[in-house]
């Protein structure tokens, strides 16, 4: 295993989260991601999928979690069912989980190899009034592919037409949400990975490096920390390129006089970072540069300290909307014209801020979260403004992931590098 595991306990009372909020008599059931092919024999490497992940930590495919808390059977109010193993397949298809360890894993302590599955199911439902099914309802996801999930949902209400079905995916949001302390220190040790890449970087980078050699910097500090790599695409855009928000071709030499923007973040133990920073290719800041650097600062100062429990979402936006058209004023980049005609759906700061400020981050890196609801504390939030000026060839966003807590907040990133000045020291 490439990353320190997390205890059993986590992942018994995540179980325990969710089942308290399913009704009398429901079965609820949680499938792995498949293993995506590529071409010929080809496939990407196995990534989890979330959802079965927070609720036993396995990390394995073709594996299903099944919770049925009010089976009259004690050994069947949880369930495992994962891919056979033993030493004969060990040899062909390297280490999976047998019983024992699954358990060690989970804290469930009932589990059969996933031949049993059909049968076994079919039985429970017996006694079952409602099935708990779950599905990506995340508000921004696209999916064209019929991914296991879908494919095994599809499966169960063919087979069992006459039940009556519930969504595991609201309380996922609202569980996942909430960020147990051990998970804290697993986004930590993301966090301080991507710290050491960021490091690496500062000391790498000069005129007329390429920007997929930055990235390369990053990717090697990551994976010798036993990160699986990336938490997403990176971004590492010069110039103009930082203005082009989803740009990752990364493949830009970086010139003299440019600033860079970096969004990178290491995965850690399937925990996400999400860290931005901004430097100048040659080790120094122009004066204009410098002053837009400073404003997007400001503004990710000021609105961290607007995340507080009981705070919604939508006004926290819509506040740091405020802050940030103050500073585009003392930038002169729009006037007081501009904000006093503005359309109040698409305010003048829209034009050099486009992006929203925050979002909730986690196993996922846009993870799941109740976006309507109070701000409470344990959820964990990305702070990230910024400012694009096109016609400047400038592009400045700054990035933090902080932790809520009952009177302020944790900043992860608080130990890496922020300060304008501070940049310039370490660059030279
Ligand atoms: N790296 C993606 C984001 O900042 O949301
Ligand atoms: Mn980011
Ligand atoms: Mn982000």
């Amino acid at each position: 295993m490439r990353y320190k595991q997390l205890s059993n306990d986590l992942y018994i009372n995540n179980r325990k989260n969710f089942t308290k909020h399913m009704k009398p008599g429901g079965l609820a059931i949680f499938v792995s991601n498949d293993i995506m092919p590529t071409s010929a024999d080809g496939h990407l490497p196995f990534k989890q999928a979330s959802d079965i992940f927070h609720l036993s930590g396995v990390d394995q495919e073709e594996s299903v979690l099944v919770m049925f808390p009010d089976s009259h059977l004690e050994k069947h109010r949880e369930i495992l069912f994962l891919k056979e193993t033993n030493e004969e397949i060990a040899i062909w298809e390297g280490a999976k989980l047998n019983k024992e360890q699954a358990f060690g894993v989970s804290g469930v302590r009932t589990v059969y190899w996933k031949s049993q599955m059909e049968r076994i199911l079919h039985a429970l439902l017996a006694e079952a009034s409602c099935i708990y099914l779950n599905s990506n309802e995340h508000t921004r996801a696209h999916i064209d592919v019929e991914t296991q999930e879908i494919r095994f949902s599809k499966h169960i209400r063919k087979t069992y037409p006459h039940y009556h079905y519930e969504r595991c995916a609201p309380i996922m949001h609202r569980i996942r949400s909430v960020k147990a302390n051990e998970e804290i220190e697993q986004m930590q040790q993301a966090c301080n990975i991507t710290k050491d890449g960021f490091e690496r970087v500062l000391k790498f980078v000069k005129p007329g490096v390429m920007e997929y050699e930055i990235e390369a910097e990053f990717a090697h500090e990551f994976l010798r920390q036993g990160s699986r790599g990336f938490a997403y695409t990176p971004i590492i855009a010069s110039g103009f390129n930082a203005c082009v928000l989803h740009y990752i071709e990364n493949d830009a030499q970086c010139n003299a006089g440019d600033v860079i923007l970096m969004d990178v973040g290491a995965e850690y133990g399937n925990y996400a970072a999400d860290m931005t920073r901004c430097i100048p290719v040659s080790g120094k800041f122009t004066d204009r540069q410098k002053d837009v650097y400073n404003a997007v600062l400001s503004v990710m100062k000021d609105a961290s300290n607007l995340l507080r429990p009981g705070v919604s979402l939508h006004e926290y936006h819509k506040q740091v909307g405020d802050l940030m058209t103050e500073q585009l004023l003392n930038l002169k980049l729009i006037d007081r014209h501009d904000v006093e005609k503005q359309n109040p759906d698409w305010p003048a700061y829209k034009k050099y801020f486009m992006h929203g400020t925050s979002h909730f981050i986690g196993i996922d890196v846009h993870d799941v979260g109740p976006w309507h609801e109070p701000i409470q504390e344990g959820n964990v939030f990305t702070v990230e403004p910024g400012i694009y000026i096109r016609e400047e060839n400038l592009g400045i966003r700054l990035e933090n992931d902080i932790v809520i807590q009952q009177d302020g907040y944790r900043d992860l990133m608080g130990h890496i590098p922020l300060e304008a000045d501070e940049i310039e020291d370490l660059m030279n």
